[in-house]
């Protein structure tokens, strides 16, 4: 009989509680032993790990649709490889979690984690030297490579829409403008979804450059006196600092354009996990498990060409751009981006949204 375990790492988004529960359940159905480790990486070094044991009563299913993880994703202060590596500890810390993992007796490890989490599993990999290491991408970022797809960024999308349809409705009120400021770091998928599924009147991404007299031209001239700007959090704007929501807005009002900024923030990373991602995590756990099966490690598992299958992580670390911490130079992320040939951005010239300097 196998032993396996499941933890979650990196911020939460919606989808998580589906992964898990579906992750758990089919393990249970195999005969196999499930355990969940809580507060990720944290849970794990603790001494004894921080583990709870599942069956089939211990998740509920109709918890699964819930935005958060069920296993916590571990404090912000919590030791962790970020953490570890500031102090130089990250010897240490990797002894540490294989140590656990040695004590817990596992086979496999089903690892659900962004691009920081996946990247430091495969930098870090010696600590799953003697077990399956198999992950699931999951972030409202939507910044891993090599899959289409990734859990809890439809929710994402969705949250993003919802939170501006609503503004859209105060914004004609008083034939005013607002500034949204979208979650996304250094990608612009978010902004871009959200964006084009609100018919916002401009979308700023990171990805491509933009002029800011450009931007308030393309608002004077909108047939509209209201309207969103959608601004993705990693804009940064030549000259200034701050957020970049603000400081467009400061440049809109003092071009004489009425307008507000508003911040969704967390509410990104929240709400009932959409069919779409429900079955994106049911697709996902399900090819996890078959991959724990067939022995496959060091994998992750991605959406290519509408199939869920696995690739390895070397692969993925590989493929994105490899980018080190700021702070940190020793942690290592591999990063995506909204490409230049990405569909959607022909569609937003078409419907004459402004997304700046287009090569
Ligand atoms: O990576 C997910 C994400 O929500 C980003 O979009 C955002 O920049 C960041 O995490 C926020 O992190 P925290 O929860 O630590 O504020």
């Amino acid at each position: 009989m196998k032993k396996i375990a499941i933890m979650t790492t990196g911020g939460d988004c919606s989808g998580l509680n589906t992964v898990i529960h579906r992750v758990v359940t089919g393990a249970l159905q195999r005969g196999w032993k499930v355990i969940g480790i809580e507060d990720g990486t944290d849970g794990l070094c603790s001494n004894p790990p921080n583990v709870i044991s599942f069956n089939y009563d211990t998740f509920p299913i109709e918890q699964a649709r819930l935005a958060g993880s069920f296993l916590h994703n571990g404090r912000a202060d919590a030791m962790n490889f970020e953490t570890a590596a500031e102090k130089g500890k990250i010897a240490s810390f990797n002894k540490r979690l294989k140590e656990s993992i040695q004590a817990l007796k596992l086979d496999a490890l089903v690892l659900i984690g962004g691009n920081g989490s996946l990247s430091l599993a495969w930098c870090n990999r010696d600590i799953y030297s003697n077990i399956c290491l198999v992950c699931i991408p999951k972030t409202i970022d939507m910044d891993i490579p090599l899959t289409d797809r990734t859990i809890g960024f439809n929710t994402a999308v969705q949250q993003l829409t919802s939170f501006c349809d609503q503004l859209m409705l105060t914004a004609r009120s008083h034939h005013r403008w607002f500034v949204v400021q979208t979650m996304g770091r250094d990608c612009g998928q978010l902004a871009l979804n959200a964006g084009i599924a609100i018919g916002a009147r401009a979308i700023i991404i990171p990805e491509i450059k933009f002029d800011i007299n450009d931007l308030v031209k393309h608002i004077k001239t909108s047939p509209l006196d209201y309207g969103i700007i959608l601004v993705s959090e990693g804009v940064s704007i030549r000259g200034h600092s701050g957020k970049p929501a603000d400081i467009i807005s400061r440049k809109l009002t003092a071009s004489g354009i009425t307008n507000r900024t508003a911040f969704p923030e967390h509410t990104q990373r929240v709400g009932d996990t959409t069919a779409t991602d429900r079955i994106l995590a049911t697709q996902m756990a399900n090819c996890a498990l078959h991959a724990i099966e067939n022995n496959e490690t060091y994998v992750m598992t991605a959406i290519q060409d509408c199939e869920c299958k696995t690739v390895t992580l070397k692969e993925f670390f590989e493929s994105g751009n490899i980018v080190s911490d700021p702070n940190i130079p020793d942690v290592m992320t591999s990063d995506a981006y909204v490409s230049p040939d990405d569909p959607l951005l022909k569609v937003a010239t078409d419907m004459n949204i402004y997304l700046g300097k287009l090569k």
